[in-house]
């Protein structure tokens, strides 16, 4: 890495820049194949989408996964912790007049997740800005922990009660890579620059990502078939907090239409938003509408959490065996996200968003988080990335 330039640029679209572009509006999604990249693209390709039509140019670090099925998105291949590497591949970029920032580099501690992904966000901006002289929006995905403080100190803080609303101040005193992004963002899209902002907080969100970095609804799914096919119990490995207390997760289509929308309304410019399902529900509920689906016996709850990370570290070649028994496509789900499931399933408070400002500024759209769940599960049949229902049957 290297450092970089402050951000500040003119943003006058130029005469000659509008007549080079057909009018469309293009948006470049920074973590195209991730929970939420791959719900934007959806989102973006339908032909009643607010600003529609969409020409889509997506980055992510490794090359375009076989899953990822949009011949129309331009797929730009380039780790944007490498500045030589940004440089020539994004300075092209003139026609884009949305970015949508759904990506992150886990690191192992919070400092460095503030330097890597502060780095990303700002050497994308400082090589976008000069050239795209139409860019309108940027929208910024983070999360939930804007309220709770990185996880590395969940639990030996103090936590805010929830409801979480958007006007809560910063955890104080913590970094937080959260906060790194959003000043990155407020100084590109400063008043000066004529360039918007929107803000984007998340729970747990459930979607389709077969190789990201924190897929709690996949990693569970991949737990459901190595308890199937082992004959095992399908306990939920959490505590006890997380099975009785109510919660709100977030629908990655709900997440993307969000983004969408803040991104091409102007009641949302320069806010930051909530976004949860609307309804409230607990893991007990979950754990039953998963187990239905997955024809598994739903267990009560043993009042024993376990550490899936360890429960599973000797399973890998379970997964394997399914994964090719079942011609399945495969995925790094399995060995990057069990973190994530131990962290999310053992939160040692109650996480709760409430989502009246965005109702208020007009995002009126909500998901019924225990369809959500079903409908993620039969996605990722579909996609052939868990078996399919012969294998629950038999
Ligand atoms: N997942 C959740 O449940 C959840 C919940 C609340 C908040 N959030 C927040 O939402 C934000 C986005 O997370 P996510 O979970 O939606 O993302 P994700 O599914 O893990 O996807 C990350 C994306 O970023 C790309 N990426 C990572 N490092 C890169 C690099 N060096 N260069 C280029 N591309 C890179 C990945 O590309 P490759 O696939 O090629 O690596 C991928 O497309 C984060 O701030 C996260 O904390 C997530």
């Amino acid at each position: 890495m290297c450092s970089l330039l402050p951000l500040c640029c003119s943003r006058t679209e130029s005469p000659e820049a509008a007549s080079e572009h057909d009018g469309h509006n293009e948006a470049l999604i920074v973590g195209v194949t991730g929970i939420v990249g791959n719900s934007l693209v959806e989102a973006l390709q339908r032909p009643d989408a607010p600003g529609a039509p969409w020409r889509i140019r997506g980055i992510a670090r490794r090359p375009r996964p076989r899953w990822f099925e949009h011949p129309d998105v331009d797929y730009i291949q380039c780790n944007l912790l490498n500045l030589s590497e940004v440089t020539p591949k994004l300075s092209s970029l003139d026609g884009v007049t949305h970015v949508f920032w759904v990506a992150w580099e886990k690191k192992s501690t919070e400092e460095e997740n503030c330097e890597a992904n502060g780095f990303m966000l700002r050497s994308v901006l400082q090589t976008l800005l000069p050239v795209a002289k139409r860019l309108k929006h940027v929208c910024l995905q983070t999360g939930v922990k804007h309220y709770l403080g990185p996880y590395f100190h969940f639990g030996t803080i103090k936590h805010y009660r929830p409801p979480f609303c958007e006007d809560l101040p910063r955890v104080p005193g913590l970094p937080n890579f959260y906060y790194t992004l959003e000043d990155i963002l407020f100084e590109a899209c400063s008043p000066s620059s004529g360039i918007t902002w929107s803000v984007h907080r998340p729970n747990i969100i459930f979607g389709f990502a077969p190789r990201n970095h924190a897929n709690v609804l996949g990693s569970l799914a991949i737990y459901a078939a190595i308890c199937k096919h082992q004959k095992l119990s399908f306990n939920f490995p959490g505590n006890r907090q997380s099975w009785e207390t109510l919660t709100n997760v977030s629908d990655a289509d709900l997440v993307a239409e969000q983004e969408l929308w803040a991104a091409t309304n102007p009641s949302a410019k320069n806010e930051a938003f909530n976004v949860a399902d609307g309804d409230c529900t607990s893991w007990e509920r979950l754990w039953a509408v998963m187990a239905r689906e997955f024809k598994l016996e739903c267990p009560a709850y043993d009042g024993k959490p376990v550490s899936l990370e360890q429960l599973l570290k000797n399973k890998k070649n379970v997964w394997e065996q399914i994964v090719v028994e079942n011609g399945l496509l495969e995925t790094a789900v399995q060995d990057e996200t069990w973190w994530a499931v131990d962290l999310c399933l053992n939160f040692p408070f109650q996480v709760v968003s409430c989502m009246n400002k965005s109702k208020e500024h007009g995002f009126l759209s909500y998901r019924n988080s225990e369809k959500s769940v079903i409908y993620w599960i039969r996605k990722m049949k579909e996609k052939n990335i868990l078996p399919d229902d012969k294998f629950w049957t038999s």
